[in-house]
């Protein structure tokens, strides 16, 4: 890491046993990079007196904490903004004031999905449900407390330490012999060791700003259930359908495709198609349940 004060102290991983902080954490490790996990239920980020002690002993600052359940959010609307808005400004403030470097996750649901092409930086946001509209506003509230944190929107993400839609497609395919899947949702499954990795290159390169971070490619949830049950060998049929014939507290974005080209351009390497990630998970998978 260069540029700031406290270079040399360990980089402060909110939210690092979730999904993506546990890569993040085990790329970390994997580097030599020394990190604190924070999460709940010894640290909540909505309490500020917790975040400076934080901040004034980072680094860094990683911020993968979040109210992460889409539907639910409906219904509990403030508690999502607590964390993922004023908690994130709160975050930013603290960060700026001590010379602390931020690097904050977000989402595609800023997005409304009515795009026809892949979504970019600059496009305007315009969230439709509850969970989207707390993440951009935390977005906004960080970026006019702390101009040089960084934002890194990821979509469609995957890993081994939650659930996801791979995991759940392939529980559902272990009790239905038929699964109906959508296929007006498009997207490009993205492996969280894949987003950690390139978080490490921002970490070390430090930019301000907000960065798109999707795997290469893109595919409607049905053409990735068939992918899956395909490498899996497993003889199921699947359907498709639309997302209107599944009723959800939340609306989802039906595309959620991201143009990656502002990242790519600081990443060592080009961004893998979804299909190579995939197909890695799935035999470690496979390998985790012989
Ligand atoms: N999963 C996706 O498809 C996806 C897509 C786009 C963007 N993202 C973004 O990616 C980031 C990482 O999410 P993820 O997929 O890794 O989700 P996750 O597994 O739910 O991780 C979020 C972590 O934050 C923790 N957390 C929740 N409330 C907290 C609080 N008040 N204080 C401290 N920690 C708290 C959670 O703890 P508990 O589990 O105990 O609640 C969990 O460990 C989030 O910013 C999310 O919005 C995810």
């Amino acid at each position: 890491m260069t540029g700031h004060a406290k270079m040399g102290n360990p980089v402060a991983i909110l939210g690092g046993k979730g999904m993506l902080g546990s890569d993040l954490v085990a790329a970390c490790e994997q580097r030599g990079l020394a990190c604190v996990v924070y999460d709940l239920p010894e640290f909540d980020i909505t309490d500020e007196a917790a975040l400076a002690e934080v901040v004034a002993s980072a680094g860094a600052v990683v911020n993968c904490a979040a109210y992460t359940n889409v539907d639910r959010a409906e219904s509990e609307r403030d508690l999502a903004r607590r964390i993922n808005a004023d908690a994130v400004g709160t975050l930013a403030r603290l960060c700026r004031q001590q010379d602390t470097y931020l690097l904050h996750i977000s989402t595609d649901f800023v997005f409304d999905g009515q795009q026809e092409s892949p979504y970019r930086e600059t496009d305007d946001p315009r969230p439709i449900n509850v969970y989207g509209q707390t993440k951009l506003d935390g977005e906004r509230l960080l970026q006019q407390a702390n101009p040089a944190a960084c934002v890194v929107r990821v979509q469609w993400t995957y890993g081994h330490g939650g659930a996801n839609f791979i995991t759940k497609i392939i529980a559902a395919g272990q009790t239905r012999p038929s699964l109906t899947v959508i296929d007006d949702q498009i997207g490009a499954q993205t492996s969280t060791r894949e987003v950690a990795e390139a978080l490490l290159v921002l970490l070390e390169k430090q930019p301000a700003g907000v960065f798109h971070f999707a795997a290469d490619g893109f595919a409607s949830r049905f053409e990735v259930a068939q992918t899956i049950f395909a490498h899996l060998g497993r003889d199921i049929e699947i359907l498709p359908c639309q997302s209107s014939a599944f009723e959800t507290p939340a609306q989802r974005p039906l595309n959620s495709r991201f143009d990656c080209s502002k990242i790519q351009a600081l990443l060592p390497a080009p961004i893998l198609p979804w299909q190579e990630p995939l197909k890695q998970f799935l035999s470690e998978r496979d390998n985790d349940h012989v």
